[in-house]
């Protein structure tokens, strides 16, 4: 009698390997691009003499929204204010944990309506909202990592707000000082891959030339197995992506990090805002998490 070994009785290691990996519900916040356009320059992508596609920012915008509602994720939106084209980078609105939504106050005057706008809109959808005193670009500069907030000083956000965060959520705050003004964000260097632990870690991925040696120094040790991006993919903002734990929503011409997030069992999906990136922005910058 022989024996046949059928496809379905092997070990299916794709999805051994990915086992790891769970999928976690989010709930974010969006604003559409409907006022969209690059009229003045605060970082070195924007240019106000090259051309902008209103329409096309919004068709992108939607690829964007209709992956996450995909995802299974729950997409809240604030009204977009016109004369505020940078409104649709959500992740500056503001940081959000515990309930409390802890304001943005934006370093350049173009940008500083913003920062009430979200304020109002926080308020109004039952969060406690603790008005900063100090500088700061939200979740352009705050990621939550585990317990730990990681927060960005150099460009943006003031290290004073750091101190300020650290009160307002009484949690551990961890300073990090960026370099290179085309990451003028941590969102623009660092990606949190795990919104919860496994295996009691966090990976987390980043561009070492984006710091300085002293933030260089902590990220390699609280992150030692941490993904290592290429310049390539970092200069596209690959990095600012956004992960439920599984799925990772990224710059779809990312495609190194791609497959780096595929070796470590995540499952990439590739999202093309080319138009929203003339305004120096990605994924993860039309992406607000709200943790209620
Ligand atoms: N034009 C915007 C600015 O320079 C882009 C913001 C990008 N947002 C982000 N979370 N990195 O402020």
């Amino acid at each position: 009698m022989s024996l046949t070994i059928e496809p379905s009785d092997l070990p299916d290691t794709t999805t051994r390997r990915d086992s790891a990996r769970v999928a976690s519900h989010r709930t974010i916040l969006m604003c559409r691009p409907e006022h969209f356009t690059v009229s003045y320059k605060i970082n070195p992508w924007m240019d106000p003499a090259k051309p902008t596609d209103t329409s096309l920012a919004l068709a992108q915008w939607q690829t964007l929204y209709d992956t996450y509602v995909g995802l299974g994720f729950d997409v809240e939106l604030i009204d977009p204010e016109a004369g505020l084209p940078d409104m649709v980078y959500a992740a500056n609105g503001g940081f959000v944990l515990d309930g409390i939504a802890y304001g943005a106050r934006f370093t350049y005057p173009e940008r500083q309506a913003e920062g009430p706008a979200y304020m109002r809109w926080f308020a109004s959808a039952g969060f406690e909202v603790a008005e900063p005193v100090e500088t700061n670009e939200g979740e352009g500069d705050f990621l939550l990592v585990g317990d730990v907030i990681l927060a960005g000083t150099g460009f943006r956000t003031d290290s004073s707000s750091h101190d300020e965060v650290a009160r307002v959520f009484g949690r551990e705050v961890v300073s990090l000082t960026l370099v290179n003004p085309s990451f003028y964000h941590l969102d623009t260097a660092i990606a949190v891959l795990d919104p919860e632990p496994v295996d009691g870690r966090h990976t987390i991925a980043y561009l070492e030339s984006a710091f300085d040696d002293a933030s260089l120094a902590i990220l390699r040790q609280r992150f030692p197995d941490a993904i290592l991006v290429s310049e390539e993919d970092a200069a596209i903002l690959g990095l600012n992506s956004y992960s439920d734990g599984y799925n990772v929503v990224i710059a779809a011409r990312a495609t190194g990090f791609e497959r780096q997030l595929r070796e470590r069992g995540y499952n990439p999906v590739g999202v093309d805002l080319s138009e929203l990136l003339l305004g120096g922005g990605g994924v993860k910058c039309c992406t607000l998490e709200l943790r209620r």
